[in-house]
């Protein structure tokens, strides 16, 4: 579908829509595991790659491809891979590119899970870390005045919301010849747009405001055609990090009150904290879209949602 210049709102009911021949209104739900062939010839070319058919859902699966096919409208990515939780698209989209003697370089503040899987498993299997501050200009210069592989930040980060200057650190990324990757998780598909701030991927953990009302776990890798079609899709499909069609159905269905469900916990968000601020008992607060966050000015900039509406 040609989307130019439809709004997320739009693109999240009119995308990733394959009806079946009885032109149900909501998505059909496909709850199967595999897919017949017509011949055993179909099956073979299938296997081989030479024809794009479905065959068995850790693989691909109807559901789970518009949920793809809408999260990456919305996102405005060539393309999107659905994974099971958020984490799994934090490991798969650093694990299926970095390999022992590679160097990851992060920023210090991470999701602890995230955290947890770089000491527990990347450091282990040789693959060289190097935490910056994130917010340090000077620190970036220096780490990434050395070539990397890659750098992943999260921004707003979880929890103490600090924003990063993603465009800055895209360059600096460029410059060392890695490529970015951002935990967009905090500012949402409809709060912060990295790929069009210079990053080269985004990781949701679509178990927060894409689902949104607390109901299944799930996650999201999207970027180029090369890297998502390439090692991510690769990777996924073989180790089996794959999103359970009705995760990916309940998640199809969130997209489309996305809108209307993180504008307003945006607006509640700004009136609550901006609340919290004047109270006698609460000695700090940080909250990016509030004028005394330290990073303000930088917010208002790269994010595009967190106002009263
Ligand atoms: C910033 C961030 N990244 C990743 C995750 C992991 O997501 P999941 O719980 O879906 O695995 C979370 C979960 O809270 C998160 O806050």
């Amino acid at each position: 579908m040609d989307t130019p210049n439809l709004s997320p709102e739009t693109l999240a009911l009119h995308t990733g829509i394959h009806r079946s021949e009885a032109n149900e209104m909501s998505e059909g739900m496909y709850l199967t595991q595999g897919y017949a062939y017509e011949s055993a010839e179909q099956a073979r070319d299938a296997f081989a790659g030479a024809i794009d058919i479905y065959m068995y859902s850790r693989y691909a699966n109807p559901t789970v491809t518009a949920f793809e096919e809408r999260l990456a409208a919305i996102e405005g990515a060539e393309r999107c891979f659905a994974t099971s939780t958020g984490m799994s698209a934090v490991f798969v989209a650093l694990g299926s590119i970095l390999g022992s003697g590679d160097r990851l370089v992060a920023a210090k503040a991470l999701f602890g899970s995230t955290l947890q899987t770089f000491t527990n498993f990347f450091e282990k299997w040789g693959i060289q870390i190097d935490y910056v501050d994130g917010n340090d200009a000077d620190a970036w210069e220096t780490a990434l005045a050395t070539p990397a592989k890659v750098v992943f930040i999260e921004s707003p980060t979880n929890p103490m919301q600090d924003v990063l200057d993603i465009p800055f650190i895209a360059e600096k990324a460029h410059a060392a010849g890695a490529m970015l990757i951002v935990d967009n998780v905090f500012a949402t598909p409809l709060g912060q747009k990295p790929l069009e701030l210079g990053a080269d991927a985004v990781v949701y953990s679509a178990t927060k405001h894409i689902d949104g009302q607390g109901r299944v776990l799930g996650g999201a890798i999207l970027g180029s055609d090369e890297y998502v079609y390439g090692p991510v899709r690769q990777m996924v499909r073989n180790m089996g990090a794959t999103i359970s069609p009705f995760n990916a159905w309940v998640l199809l269905k969130g997209l489309e009150t996305l809108g209307v469900r993180v504008r307003a916990q945006a607006a509640a968000a700004l009136d609550l904290a901006s609340w919290m601020e004047q109270h006698p008992k609460i000695d700090s607060l940080r909250y990016p879209l509030l004028p005394s966050h330290p990073h303000y000015e930088r917010a208002v900039k790269q994010m595009t949602l967190g106002g009263r509406s």
